[in-house]
């Protein structure tokens, strides 16, 4: 099986300001490589040699980073001049496309088996079938409600609390025909969630499955840490999950980790990174490429981006600290805290219960306290 995907990559990512202040959201690195990177390699494990990427707007740092291709799957581009919403989106890099496709969110993540949705899609001779996966709040989701013979009764974006009489939800991916294309008028932004499942759902030619498999979207900073939990603990299948081996450890060899340090796994220490005396990483850490840990710190369940300073005796535990950041001495960064890109944080401070500082800020030593 070998059809074409088309990935869309139009949103945001507000939720996870300021980290996606400077990278756009697919872009933010997940461990070693940016989030759509973990897209491609699921879809070339299945089989998906050409994948067209629908830009809702400029894709500059997404086409910098992969070109042409990422290994054999091969990556083409294609803009809007104005969003044009997910089923515009689609349509338009579809273009006159005439073979079954998958179309596909570009901001979560999956091992879902792909060729079994594809057999059930040919099986009903559906126009459309949803992967679908269950969640414990579907009200940021598309609800789906399905009949017994796994026809999509309703499909329902952003359920109101009093609506909701089923955990399955939309997990964001789509086996098409090509005369769903039809439903799409141009010229405008249309939303495949709002507009099209709908009608399909009502001429009863959508299908849902709901197949076994990891699914996470990654759109705050919670679920950004827990993707970080997963890979590194092998909760789904990917190259850098295997490349941490039996030990749950990756210290890139051009790293240097003092004696007196401890790792305590899973953890990824990248290239280049410092970790001196007595600092202690883990467990669940990622230490992004060219960082320093000082003397006596602590990175635990956290994440570090690349070039970031971290001051004798401060810890960093749950949260997120963004690339070039700088953190005194003696400072807590911890309770979902996120540093943005380029902050340079005096020593002394404490950051806690979620606080976010926006990129490239400053704050002064001693300035932040919480009791
Ligand atoms: N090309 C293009 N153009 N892409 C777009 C546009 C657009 O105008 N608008 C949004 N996208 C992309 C986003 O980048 C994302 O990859 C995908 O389409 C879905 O849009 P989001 O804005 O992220 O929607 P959501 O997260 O609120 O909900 C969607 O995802 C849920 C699962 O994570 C819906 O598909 C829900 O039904 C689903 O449950
Ligand atoms: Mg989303």
């Amino acid at each position: 099986m070998s059809l074409p995907a088309v990935i869309l990559v139009g949103g945001q990512g507000t939720r996870l300001r300021p980290l996606t202040d400077r990278i756009r959201k697919d872009m933010l690195p997940l461990v070693d490589r940016p989030l759509l990177a973990f897209t491609f390699e699921h879809l070339r494990r299945h089989g998906v040699r050409r994948g067209i990427i629908s830009c809702g707007y400029l894709p500059t740092q997404i086409q910098e980073h992969f070109g042409s291709s990422y290994g054999d799957l091969e990556l083409s581009y294609r803009v809007e001049d104005e969003p044009l919403g997910t089923a515009g989106g689609i349509a338009f890099a579809a273009g006159e496309m005439s073979e079954t496709f998958f179309a596909l969110n570009g901001d979560s993540l999956r091992d879902a088996d792909l060729g079994a949705i594809v057999d059930f899609h040919r099986k009903t001779g559906a126009k459309a079938t949803i992967l679908l996966t269950p969640v414990a709040d579907p009200s940021r989701y598309g609800l789906v409600r399905l009949s017994p013979d796994g026809r999509v009764s309703t499909f329902l974006e952003k359920p109101r609390p009093e609506e909701i009489d089923t955990d399955l939800i939309n997990a964001g991916l789509y086996v098409l025909e090509p005369e769903v294309l039809e439903l799409v008028p141009t010229g405008r932004a249309v939303s495949i969630e709002r507009d099209v499942f709908p009608r399909l759902a009502d001429e009863g030619s959508v299908y849902g499955i709901a197949l076994d498999g990891y699914w996470l979207d990654v759109g705050t900073p919670e679920s950004f840490l827990q993707a970080h939990r997963d890979v590194l603990e092998r909760s789904f299948a990917t190259e850098i999950g295997d490349a941490l081996g039996a030990d749950f450890t990756l210290v890139d060899p051009s790293s240097k980790v003092h004696p007196s340090a401890r790792l305590v796994p899973p953890v990824f220490v990248g290239p280049g990174a410092v970790v001196e005396n007595g600092a202690r990483v883990g467990s669940l850490a990622v230490v992004g490429a060219g960082s320093r840990l000082g003397p006596g710190s602590l990175v635990e369940n956290a994440v570090v981006g690349a070039r970031v300073r971290i001051g004798d005796g401060s810890s960093v535990v749950g949260s997120v600290v963004g690339d070039d950041a700088e953190i005194g001495e003696g400072c807590e960064v911890r309770s979902l805290a996120v540093v943005g890109p380029g902050v340079k944080l005096g020593r002394g401070n404490t950051l806690d219960h979620g606080l976010r500082i926006g990129a490239d800020q400053t704050i002064p030593n001693d300035a932040l306290r919480f009791s």
